[in-house]
């Protein structure tokens, strides 16, 4: 077998998202040295690209060299102690996740659930902080993908800080798509992905800590138990010092970078509004066609609709035949939702009315 054999799909999934022709030219730029001086300006152009897209002052801003699961399990591993309480909110696959990873660093995790489908309340978060004073870390999935959920996020940080706790904020799905804006709401660590919104492909996962975040760092009383996710050790290399850490990933990063210029280009607000746009006329669609949205209304992410198809109609043979006949990737449900819904990505430069169009076309076709 070999690549150039390989179809291409269009990529309407829960990511990845398609990748501009620019990006994957970008990418085929010549590796350079990782303390080239070329590509340590290349990163730090990145870095500060990504500052504006997260909304924050935070210096230490920059892609984990790895997906954005690394970049969950290094935000909790750096603010995170063994015997430290930890609240997380669960009200879908990757929540579960942040609180799997928690219990793993040997945290006490208080799991503050919501049903499938809904948002977690900021009562509850009060709640579960007010019943657990000792509790010094809050983590919550600002965009579900595995729901479609849209967690609001403005009022957990107030509470947080109140608190005097560090909120950690999952905007894998998020970030590019809709705002973030975490200096604003109070996000002491936020982490997110390539491969979604920002329309790269999967490899880096851009990440944020605050100075609240940092300093929670400086007092910790045990090392980071990650050596390579420790981002005391990763600053040597980020910063002037410019010490060699791990290898970083050079043509991810000339991709990242390409993504980032695009986004500015078209500039974030513009962005948002199309996302915007583009998923709520899908979902206005779907509706139409007896599609039942899964997320709670008034909560939903424009960029990742998870919908039950009409009927009862049973999703697996359905969205293989949108692969093999259409040439279009939807995602299938996880956990709970597996075998009962679709999850359909409008992200980065796959949100448009074309593709909106073209999949809409095709699933009038597949179910007769
Ligand atoms: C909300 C959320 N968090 C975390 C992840 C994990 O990211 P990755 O699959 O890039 O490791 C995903 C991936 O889909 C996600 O959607």
């Amino acid at each position: 077998m070999n690549v150039q054999d390989l179809e291409p799909r269009l990529l309407l999934g829960p990511g990845p998202s398609p990748v501009e022709q620019r990006i994957l030219d970008a990418m085929a730029r010549p590796t350079l040295g990782h303390l080239d001086p070329q590509f340590l300006a290349l990163m730090d152009d990145v870095n500060e690209r990504l500052r504006g897209v997260f909304g924050t002052r935070n210096t230490m801003t920059f892609p984990i060299s790895g997906t954005g699961s690394a970049a969950m399990e290094a935000s909790l591993a750096n603010v995170v102690e063994p015997g430290d309480t930890v609240v997380v909110g669960v009200n879908g696959v990757f929540g579960g996740r942040l609180a799997e990873m928690a219990r793993r660093m040997r945290a006490e995790v208080v799991e503050v659930e919501a049903e499938w489908g809904r948002i977690i309340e900021p009562g509850q978060i009060e709640d579960a902080l007010r019943a657990h004073p000792d509790a010094s870390v809050v983590a919550i999935v600002a965009a579900e993908t595995s729901t479609g959920v849209r967690q609001p996020l403005d009022q957990i940080g107030r509470l947080t800080q109140a608190h005097d706790a560090i909120l950690v904020v999952d905007t894998v799905t998020a970030l590019g798509g809709t705002p973030v804006e975490i200096d604003l709401n109070g996000v002491d660590v936020a982490y997110s992905g390539t491969q979604k919104c920002l329309g790269v492909p999967p490899g880096l996962a851009p990440i944020s800590f605050s100075k609240r975040a940092l300093r929670k760092l400086e007092n910790r009383d045990t090392p980071v138990q990650s050596w390579y996710l420790d981002v005391g050790l990763l600053a040597g290399y980020l910063g002037s010092e410019r010490r060699y850490h791990h290898t970083a990933p050079i043509n991810m990063m000339y991709a990242l970078h390409e993504g980032l210029v695009a986004l500015g280009e078209e500039g974030l607000k513009a962005r948002y509004a199309r996302h915007a746009r583009v998923g709520a006329r899908l979902q206005a669609e779907l509706e139409e066609r007896g599609f039942r949205m899964f997320a709670q209304e008034g909560h939903r992410l424009p960029q990742l609709t998870a919908a039950e198809l009409p009927d009862g109609r049973e999703e697996g043979p359905l969205r293989g035949k949108l692969l093999e006949e259409h040439g279009i990737e939807v995602g299938g449900g996880l956990g709970p939702a597996k075998g009962k819904l679709w999850r359909i990505g409008l992200m980065g430069s796959g949100a448009t009315d074309e593709n909106v169009d073209r999949l809409l076309d095709a699933i009038d076709r597949v179910l007769g």
